[in-house]
């Protein structure tokens, strides 16, 4: 697997596989991988020839008060674990190869980005889709693999590949779990082993609207799902809730009645520090 820090050796490497006809996959990341992570790196090896996993601490998604200098990083680690799902190259750029002295440009996604995480963290999407964006020029990849837990920037992301014209497929992948059933997330590091327990409360908070949206089909009443849920993570005394909705997969807008293709998405904070998202798909 080769290691490449810069934009145009990167350039070079991918533009000699495309004359080779090779198909290529990106998978965008933050690092500290886990199982999560390694789930789209094998989805990419599995569908593409040829995989560039980035690995980029994007600074401009995340706010002033924000984890950004203690985001976790192991680098050495993260080569190995890519190096043994396959990956062909990984693309790390230090900051300043990304942001260029006097940059200005920003992609930003209106409607989608306006709720749930946009609300919390106020320009966290634009950076994202400004980062996504520069990644897909870079590279044009193929195929870019995405995970589901983060379903918002999911769908962000198929919104800017439509509206900007990018040859790209995005190609979902399901959220991977640790067996207790908390999504893998690079900060479930910060949390203590009661902490871990604690988080649990919103992953059971979503489930236990869908074993109800499950056994009352379309009888649901969606305010009264959401109250049940939110009173769950009102009882724990540790975690905080965020938001918790039930929205329209394709538009994110919050349904009235549970039918179609709906996904209830939520968001706590555990012991006012660690904040973790995670939802369910309400028709499977
Ligand atoms: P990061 O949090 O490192 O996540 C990289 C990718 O892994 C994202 O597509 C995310 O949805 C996916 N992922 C994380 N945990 C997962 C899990 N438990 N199951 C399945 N997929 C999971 O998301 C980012 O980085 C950044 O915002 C990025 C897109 C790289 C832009 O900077």
């Amino acid at each position: 697997m080769r290691i490449v820090r810069s934009i145009t050796e990167t350039r070079e490497i991918v533009s000699g596989w495309r004359q080779r006809g090779h198909i290529i996959g990106l998978v965008p990341t933050m690092g500290f991988f886990h199982q999560g992570h390694l789930e789209l790196m094998r989805m990419s090896v599995g569908t593409t020839d040829k995989t560039i996993v980035s690995l980029f601490v994007n600074p401009t998604q995340f706010g002033a008060e924000e984890d950004l200098d203690v985001y976790p990083r192991d680098f050495e680690g993260d080569c190995d674990k890519a190096r043994g799902c396959g990956a062909d190259l990984m693309f790390c750029p230090e900051p300043g190869e990304i942001y260029r002295p006097g940059h200005q440009t920003e992609v930003s996604v209106a409607g989608l980005a306006e709720g749930m995480c946009g609300l919390d963290r106020p320009g966290h999407f634009t950076g994202v889709a400004t980062v996504v964006a520069k990644l897909f020029n870079i590279i044009h990849p193929d195929y870019a693999f995405f995970g589901e837990k983060d379903f918002q920037q999911l769908q962000i992301i198929r919104q800017l590949t439509k509206d900007l014209n990018f040859s790209v497929s995005i190609v979902g992948v399901p959220i991977v779990r640790e067996d207790n059933g908390l999504a893998m997330s690079s900060r479930n590091s910060y949390l203590s082993e009661s902490e871990r327990q604690d988080a649990l409360v919103l992953h059971q908070a979503l489930q236990l609207i869908w074993r109800r949206v499950q056994k009352e089909k379309d009888a649901a009443d969606v305010d009264d799902l959401r109250a049940q849920a939110v009173a769950l993570i009102e009882k724990s005394s540790f975690c905080t809730l965020e938001y918790l909705t039930i929205v329209d997969e394709q538009s994110l807008h919050e349904v009235s009645q549970v039918r179609g293709r709906c996904r209830v998405l939520g968001a706590i904070r555990v012991s006012q520090r660690i904040r973790l998202i995670d939802n369910i798909a309400l028709y499977r």
